[in-house]
């Protein structure tokens, strides 16, 4: 049945697709937002679920670009990644200004300081699972990648447990349930690959679940960072794909029960967390995706279908998706002036956002 504002899918998929691939740099890197003023560098996060819809859509040399861009960005890097794990190993504290960024130009140098905290870890991991994933999917040489997953594996095998900002570049005081899940989904990836040491890769894996297991576990349920009680929307990549419980335990019943009460829109749209004022703290198309993603994993076809339906209505005339959703159901509206006046109007197109309407849309089945 045609209703008057039934999504339109076929579209969406080609401007998905175009959106990255034209956006993306010769360099291999993807902007996180080519129109948003603090947004024009590549993240490991935001490029890795980016490269992982191109490797499924269709555009694999596109990804091939991107993860040798991030490989060089590594390798570049080499001599700093073994001091620092040195310095781990022997008991030093680093600075944060020794770790590895979050985010480069896309000629893969340091961004240097534009104001902006530069220190996270779930990248690496995600970053360490898109390779692996589309590797795997497309029957690829590992031998170009070998070096940078070393030492990204060293690099993580040492941190993983430091606290860092989250996936949001907040709150740098804890270690983050999602960060954990995605150095752990990242690790055992790898692992699984054979492309990893494995005693190093098994051990930091069994290292983090242990201290989940301990300190990242409230009710039941996966929490936002240790200790607390709350949930954060990345908790959703810790069910799928990065299985840091199995998508069938109580755990995962709970965690997923758990973010459905707190920051899930009955009508589909989810938020970061409660409590975000960012831009209002309205509902994200990123999210949306994961727990679509996480839904068609388990069953609930007809649930991840509302999320995709969903992400389609954020679009915009020209079809591009935004990194909020326009509109009503913000958590905090008065916050949402100060935003636009500082930076504008919020990042459209968000490449991450094409990317999970695309990578739930494959899930799915949907196609052109
Ligand atoms: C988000 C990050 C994201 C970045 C670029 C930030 O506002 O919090 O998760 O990596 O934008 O998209």
């Amino acid at each position: 049945m045609t209703t008057p504002h039934a999504p339109d899918h076929d579209r969406l998929l080609a401007s998905s697709i175009e959106v990255i691939t034209a956006h993306q740099q010769p360099s291999g890197a993807y902007p996180a937002c080519p129109d948003y003023e603090v947004y024009r560098y590549c993240w490991f996060r935001d490029g890795s679920f980016i490269a992982e819809a191109a490797s499924r859509a269709g555009a694999a040399e596109s990804a091939d670009a991107f993860h040798l861009w991030c490989a060089k960005v590594v390798t570049d890097r080499a001599g700093r990644i073994e001091s620092l794990v040195a310095a781990i190993r022997a008991g030093e504290r680093p600075a944060e200004t020794d770790y590895l960024g979050t985010r480069f130009d896309y000629d893969g140098s340091d961004t240097g300081d534009v104001g902006w905290w530069d220190f996270q870890l779930d990248g690496y991991g995600t970053w360490l699972w898109a390779l692996t994933t589309h590797l795997d999917r497309h029957g690829r040489d590992a031998g170009p990648y070998r070096e940078a997953i070393r030492l990204t594996v060293d690099y993580l095998a040492a941190t993983w447990s430091t606290p860092c900002y989250d996936w949001w570049e907040e709150s740098k005081e804890q270690v983050h349930g999602a960060t954990l899940g995605a150095i752990r989904g990242g690790l055992d990836a790898v692992d699984r690959a054979g492309l990893g040491d494995r005693t190093v890769c098994t051990g930091t894996v069994a290292a983090i679940d242990a201290l989940v297991g301990e300190r990242g576990v409230h009710e039941g349920h996966l929490t936002k960072w240790l200790g607390g009680g709350a949930v954060d929307a990345g908790l959703l990549a810790c069910l799928t794909p990065f299985g840091t419980v199995p998508a069938a335990s109580p755990v995962a019943a709970a965690t997923l029960a758990a973010v459905e009460r707190d920051i899930v829109r009955p009508g589909g749209g989810v938020h970061r967390y409660l409590g975000d004022v960012f831009y209002g703290g309205g509902q994200w198309p990123v999210l949306a995706g994961f727990l679509g993603w996480h839904y068609a994993r388990t069953g609930r076809t007809a649930d991840a279908r509302r999320e995709l339906d969903w992400i389609a209505s954020c679009a915009t005339a020209e079809g591009l998706l935004p990194e909020q959703a326009p509109g009503a159901g913000l958590l905090a509206p008065e916050h949402l002036a100060r935003w636009e006046a500082r930076w504008g109007p919020n990042a459209t197109p968000l490449l991450w956002s094409h990317a999970m309407y695309l990578i739930l849309a494959d899930e799915l089945g949907v196609t052109q």
